[in-house]
């Protein structure tokens, strides 16, 4: 299949490139686009021969549900069939933007797109072209993260391209993703309202819409596995780079010396190595690729750099890849969770 690429700038999206786009969902295709969190691979939700595509393009287990992405509450109210009075403050509060609430479905969701459950994840977004991409293609857009299964999320549309380029009919490219991490997951289908994935929405904003609301047991457990996550998604290996990635916990001092350290046993070795590093340690590290996410006090500067980072290390061939810990107050769980998956929870405190 050959697949058509197009460029759009937020402010201009042409209607002629939106009826194009729009169609091929119409038509049962699958198009990928631009959202202010990561690219998703979208197509028509409630079509389940779309949704089966969507799941053959990404190598995706059938089991792991997508998120039904809308462009107005009107369109909520025909996909699911309870709205408890906290998923509305809580939509009042962060849509359109980076929150998907669970819900109980209607009979119009295909069993295909919610992978067999009962209920449904829904997101409205606030990127521009997204929300006219929805419009235009009949208002519910199934659309996971646009990589294939196991790969790092794609931020900038070149990381799609690597991953779906010939399997699916068209790209959007509309430059980088401004967050850089995926969407905050509440269940709202439950008696207590439970954060299932933390994101740019952290805990403490959401207590402040939702008191009550908790975080799911996985988190709090993180490396147990005796708890099992409650989003089908979390429980699989994700965001990894080809590269064993190791974290290191400690003073700066003590981690950038344990870290070099490590970097001459393995290149002694013949690995070839990295180190994701920090503005405040760049400079100090002796690794044949050393990335620099930002400043450790911007943790909104590290969510938008870490998976273009992670695809960076596999491009160059690192065998090896030493991580600092990012433990910034907000979205630090948020940044922590992508990044200890990506190591296959190997991390070393100092
Ligand atoms: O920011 C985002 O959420 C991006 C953009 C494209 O919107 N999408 C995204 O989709 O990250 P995906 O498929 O990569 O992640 C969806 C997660 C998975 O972990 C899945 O298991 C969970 O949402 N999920 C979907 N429906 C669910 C449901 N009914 N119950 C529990 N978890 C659900
Ligand atoms: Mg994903």
């Amino acid at each position: 299949m050959k697949t058509k690429i197009m460029t759009v700038s937020e402010e201009e999206v042409s209607d002629e490139m939106l009826t194009d786009a729009g169609d091929i969902i119409l038509c049962g295709g699958l198009v990928a686009f631009p959202t202010e969190t990561v690219y998703g691979l979208g197509g028509n939700a409630l079509d389940p021969k779309a949704s089966e595509k969507i799941y053959a393009a990404k190598g995706r287990p059938s089991d792991n549900p997508l998120i039904v992405h809308i462009a107005c509450m009107e369109d909520l109210e025909k996909i699911v069939s309870d709205i408890p009075e906290n998923a509305m403050r809580a939509a009042k509060a962060f849509w359109p933007g980076p929150l998907t609430m669970i819900f109980k479905k209607k009979d119009i969701v295909p069993y295909e797109t919610t992978g067999g459950l009962d209920t449904v994840a829904v997101r409205m977004p606030v990127h521009k072209t997204a929300l006219a991409l929805i419009r235009t293609a009949g208002g519910f857009i199934a659309a996971p993260s646009a990589n294939t299964s196991g790969k790092p999320s794609p931020t900038i549309a070149r990381h799609v391209i690597e991953d779906l380029d010939g399997k699916i009919d068209m790209i959007i490219d509309g430059g980088a993703a401004v967050i850089g991490l995926e969407s905050t997951i509440v269940d709202f289908s439950v008696e207590t309202p439970v954060i299932l994935r933390p994101g740019f929405i952290s805990l403490q904003m959401f207590k402040e819409i939702v008191p009550d609301i908790t975080m799911d047991a996985a988190f709090l457990n993180e490396g147990n596995p005796q708890v099992k996550p409650k989003a089908p998604g979390m429980k699989y290996r994700h965001y990894a780079p080809k590269g064993q990635l190791i974290i290191v916990e400690g003073k700066q001092e003590d981690v950038v010396s344990y870290i070099n350290q490590c970097l001459k046993e393995q290149q002694n070795k013949g690995e070839k190595t990295g180190v994701i590093a920090t503005n405040e340690t760049y400079d100090f590290y002796q690794a044949d690729l050393v990335e620099n996410i930002g400043s450790r006090t911007d943790d909104e500067e590290i969510a938008r750099h870490l998976y273009g980072i992670l695809r960076e290390f596999d491009e160059a061939g690192i065998t090896y890849i030493y991580s600092e810990q990012f433990d910034t107050p907000r979205m630090g769980q948020a940044i922590m969770n992508r990044l200890i998956k990506a190591a296959g929870h190997c991390i070393i405190k100092l």
